[in-house]
């Protein structure tokens, strides 16, 4: 079958095209335009604004480069949440619109659970514990009993919004990830700044306020590379916890922070220590992308999942570990 997969929880409007021949995930076109800022957050009428004005333009782009016409198309699949209200909004409309149009099946599907997903189709993992990390979200994850366990999980900032915060004081612009990443191997002393690990969860926000503090006062390269130790080694920990417990051996690394080096080397290290595989998928497929929605749409459809146009309505506070994964 052929999906059209939208996606549009944050700063990103995209529309993937997938099919499953051969049982696997066969990417026909995946398309997006991003929102950037050189200053502050993202503010939720301008997302509006902006995924209003790319929404159709990025889905004829993907339909042309899949070489498909709508009338192709077995399904239409959509992000439901978790996301900014303002942002899903637009995808949830463009989805509703294409599948009454079309007469095709609507199916409304959690953002996190894409993530692990298509990480796992693209990597061919089959049971790992899941390192999501991006702006917004930071979630250790594993399957467990018919759903999608979070083990851990950032009780304030993701760890992506620590480091452009951190970037930003810096004056490093956007995006400073790589630029942060860069100054992580090229830093030569540790910092003292809070490691908070609490039970299972991470807190970063106490970490970004001292290292914010102490900018001036350290070396940058310094300050950066304790910074991205701390963050790296409390989601290190939480990770390695969550394979002991459930005696998983493969580790999933997704979401944007993913393209870090010093992320991969920290988490790669700790796998080979405990015997157990680190897998990280193509980067774009990492960051927020039609593909997450596509394939988890198809995933689902096949498990016999379905909905009505009328229960669409998106769930900014969706939970990963309230899907019922009926398809593991
Ligand atoms: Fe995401």
């Amino acid at each position: 079958m052929i999906c059209c997969g939208i996606e549009s929880t944050a700063h990103t409007i995209s529309v993937a095209i997938v099919s499953d021949k051969g049982g696997k995930c066969n990417i026909l076109a995946n398309e997006k335009h991003s929102v950037v800022t050189e200053e502050g957050g993202l503010i939720p009428r301008e997302l509006r604004q902006h995924h209003q004005k790319y929404a159709v333009p990025v889905l004829k782009s993907a339909l042309k480069k899949a070489k498909v016409k709508l009338k192709d198309i077995d399904l239409i699949a959509f992000s439901i949440g978790p996301g900014i209200g303002a942002s899903l909004g637009v995808g949830a409309v463009v989805a509703r619109t294409l599948a009454l149009a079309n007469g095709k099946p609507l199916l409304g599907v959690n953002h996190c659970v894409g993530h692990v997903e298509i990480g796992k189709a693209l990597t061919d993992c089959k049971d790992p514990i899941v390192v999501y990390v991006s702006g917004a979200n930071t979630q250790i994850i594993g399957y467990e009993k018919g759903r999608y366990r979070v083990y851990g999980e950032t009780l304030d900032i993701g760890l992506g919004n620590l480091l452009d915060v951190f970037g930003r004081k810096l004056g490093l612009g956007f995006p400073a990830g790589p630029v942060l990443d860069k100054m992580y191997f090229e830093g030569k002393k540790y910092v003292e700044l809070p490691y908070t690990v609490k039970g299972m969860d991470l807190a970063f926000s106490g970490l970004q306020t001292a290292a914010v503090q102490k900018i001036g006062k350290e070396k940058k390269e310094d300050l950066a590379y304790s910074l991205l130790h701390n963050a790296f080694a409390m989601v290190a920990e939480v990770a390695e916890r969550a394979l002991a417990h459930t005696e998983k051996k493969e580790l999933l690394l997704t979401g944007g922070v993913a393209a870090s080096k010093g992320m991969r080397e920290m988490l790669g290290k700790m796998c080979e220590d405990r015997g157990a595989r680190l897998f990280v998928p193509p980067f774009e497929a990492c960051l927020d992308n039609g593909l997450l929605p596509a394939w988890l749409g198809i995933v689902e459809f096949k498990a016999g999942n379905r909905m009505n146009v009328e229960d669409s309505a998106v769930d900014q506070r969706q939970r990963t570990d309230s899907v019922d994964v009926n398809w593991v």
